[in-house]
């Protein structure tokens, strides 16, 4: 496994892979869920690439960039074991050399639910993303359905932009109780960690209504939103039933549909999502 921190380094690895690229975007402390991408990426590729990288624009000025949790070296011994080929983890400067004035704004879909909750975030998400696009030239970039809008974001700029690669969408990994794995989970305490089994319940309670005919997605909606209250330690930011593509909101399910939200448990704020239907 080569790892490299400036991109002139990493183009000159880059320029060196006659085969097909997989590439794995994230902001580190890997857990099962990213280490199930990069097998995803070595498997389906000549070549693996793993970015390390935790972006700054993505974060808002009131968010958790100076305390995000980070282990690179942890992380690179997992990568290995995966036997990852290429490790891109550039500083922050090297992303962001003074001066840097483009931005890539994605418009429509990024309004609405962590659009609206965090704004900013996917100018950030949509900005790196196109970089790191840029800097790996992958052939298959692979991207967890857990940020479901951040998929439906960057599929949205791969067509717009005609970006020459494919994204390949894998299921989101859980804990053994349900909690989607994400790296935002080591911010909760032991009760916390409980409670937050609750976007689980909530999911599954709703695809069981579902199941059961019920197409109203406000009475489903209703229903989750009522389940999450009862738990004391999580408190809604939102519960959303939308259009899979268009992410607008669905006052019947005539297709599918995407269940998605955001639950803060204690202080961390949580996201989870489900398609009913398919
Ligand atoms: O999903 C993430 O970890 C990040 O949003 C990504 C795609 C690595 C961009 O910083």
């Amino acid at each position: 496994m080569k790892v490299v921190s400036t991109i002139a380094e990493f183009k000159e690895a880059r320029r060196r892979i006659a085969g097909s690229v997989g590439f794995v975007p994230t902001m580190g402390y890997l857990h099962e869920g990213h280490l199930f991408l990069a097998r995803q990426a070595k498997a389906e590729n000549d070549v693996s690439v793993v970015s390390i990288f935790v972006n700054p624009t993505q974060f808002g000025p009131k968010e958790d960039f100076a305390r995000y949790p980070r282990d690179p070296e942890r992380d690179l011994a997992l990568l290995e074991k995966e036997r990852t080929d290429l490790v891109l983890m550039p500083p922050v400067e090297g992303m962001y050399p003074p001066g840097i004035s483009t931005w890539v704004d994605v418009e429509g879909v990024t309004k609405r639910l962590e659009g609206a909750a965090r704004p900013g975030h996917f100018r950030g998400v949509a900005t790196v993303v196109a970089k790191l696009f840029n800097i790996v030239e992958p052939t298959r970039a692979y991207f967890g359905q857990k940020d479901a809008q951040q998929v439906v974001v960057i599929q949205k700029m791969v067509t717009d932009l005609n970006m020459n690669l494919e994204v390949m969408v894998v299921p989101t990994q859980r804990e053994p109780d349900g909690l989607a794995m994400s790296s935002r989970n080591v911010y909760l305490n032991p009760e916390e960690r409980q409670a937050a089994v609750v976007l689980w319940k909530s999911m599954n309670l709703a695809q069981g209504l579902w199941q059961k005919g019920e197409r109203d997605a406000e009475k489903i909606r209703n229903e989750m939103v009522a389940l999450i209250k009862k738990e004391p330690l999580a408190h809604i930011d939102y519960v959303s039933i939308a259009d899979p593509l268009t992410l607008d909101e669905l006052s019947q399910i005539k297709g599918s549909a995407l269940i998605s939200m955001a639950v803060y448990v204690g202080k961390t704020r949580l996201i989870d999502n489900m398609t009913l239907g398919n």
